[in-house]
């Protein structure tokens, strides 16, 4: 019996930084933003929407969607880069402001793919046996903790938000919806074009850290790029071609919301029509973990899919990561 999402939820701050805000702040223009990466503005969450606050937002409509009660929650799966703390993991501090008090909880760190990554894992771990029945599973950034914001290569790219999906063995034969296939990879030897260099036990926190910023994001953007669109074709294909359905049965295409023209080239390589291609990036930016749960819950709630629809997530990310999960809705 396949394992299918069965609630969707998102959350995503009330802070809008556009474009012509960040024209005050770094040497950049709305012009340079829009054409160059598809971004006209992104969420910044204040000191009090911590990651785990974001999540419980987005893990209760995802709830609710459910019908499901937090403390009937058998796992609780939170893929971030941001967590609220070093440690506990946010999974936990998660569990606590929920009540989901049956729950194990945990951490997971794949960076942009890191919904993709813990979707995969929960499936896995309900499917075994009778022991897992319900999970959680959240992608949460607060992006902006770590980004540095004298630095238009990157500052321009990021936002903040939280998306949230449950997940359930499928009550019914009738029911078709479920998780199909997916494909997750990793390249290490790309570990150092996308990465924070301080703040881990390689280089702990310093005041001289602190004053050359190497606690925020570094990256080289233009190999990320290449790698990225490349990868994500090959993860699509693959997953594809498991299930053995036609590119032109899938209903919507949801790729990590990065940048318009990865998005834009995966989509055209992968061979499906722009307009099945999911995009809310200019809202939002680059929300990393968030980004394919913040897009999927808003297909949802538009009422976007119906029964039965193939939907296919991709995202890449520091790792390098990268992966893709084919499901029907
Ligand atoms: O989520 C994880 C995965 N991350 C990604 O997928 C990101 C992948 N990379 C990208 O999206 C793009 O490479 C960027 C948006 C980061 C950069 O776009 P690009 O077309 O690759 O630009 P570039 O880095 O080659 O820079 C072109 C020029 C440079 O100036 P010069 O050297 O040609 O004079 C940059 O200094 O654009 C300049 N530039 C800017 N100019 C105005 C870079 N950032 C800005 C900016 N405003 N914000």
């Amino acid at each position: 019996m396949a394992i299918k999402i069965v609630g969707t939820g998102s959350h995503v701050p009330s802070r809008i930084l556009g474009n012509h805000d960040l024209e005050k702040m770094v040497d950049t223009t709305d012009e340079w933003i829009r054409t160059r990466t598809g971004i006209l503005e992104r969420r910044i969450a204040d000191a009090s929407e911590t990651p785990s606050e974001m999540a419980l937002h987005a893990s209760r409509r995802a709830l609710e969607m459910a019908g499901m009660d937090a403390k009937d929650l058998d796992m609780v799966i939170v893929a971030t880069v941001t967590g609220d703390r070093i440690i506990p993991s946010t999974a936990c501090i998660l569990q606590k402001k929920l009540g989901a008090q049956k729950a194990f909880c945990f951490d997971i760190q794949a960076a942009c793919t890191g919904l993709l990554y813990a979707i995969d894992i929960a499936n896995a771990m309900i499917a075994q046996g009778a022991k897992y029945k319900k999970a959680l599973v959240v992608g949460v950034e607060k992006l902006s903790s770590i980004t540095d914001w004298k630095d238009r290569n990157t500052c321009v790219l990021f936002g903040d938000g939280a998306g949230a999906v449950v997940l359930e063995k499928r009550k019914s034969s009738g029911d078709i919806g479920g998780i199909l296939a997916s494909k997750l990879a990793s390249n290490g030897c790309h570990a150092d074009i996308l990465q924070v260099p301080a703040g881990g036990s390689e280089m702990p926190m310093t005041h001289e850290v602190l004053d050359q910023r190497l606690h925020t994001i570094r990256m080289e953007g233009q190999e990320v790029f290449k790698l990225a669109v490349n990868e994500m074709v090959k993860a699509c294909n693959h997953v594809i071609s498991e299930v053995g359905i036609s590119v032109g049965e899938i209903r919507w295409l949801i790729p990590h919301q990065a940048n318009i023209r990865i998005i834009e080239a995966v989509g055209t390589r992968v061979g499906i029509a722009r307009e099945r291609v999911y995009v809310n990036l200019d809202k939002y930016g680059n929300t990393s973990a968030a980004s394919v749960g913040i897009a999927l819950d808003e297909i949802v709630r538009k009422g976007l899919l119906q029964r039965g629809d193939y939907v296919l997530a991709t995202a890449f990310g520091s790792g390098l990561t990268w992966g893709a999960t084919l499901l029907r809705w």
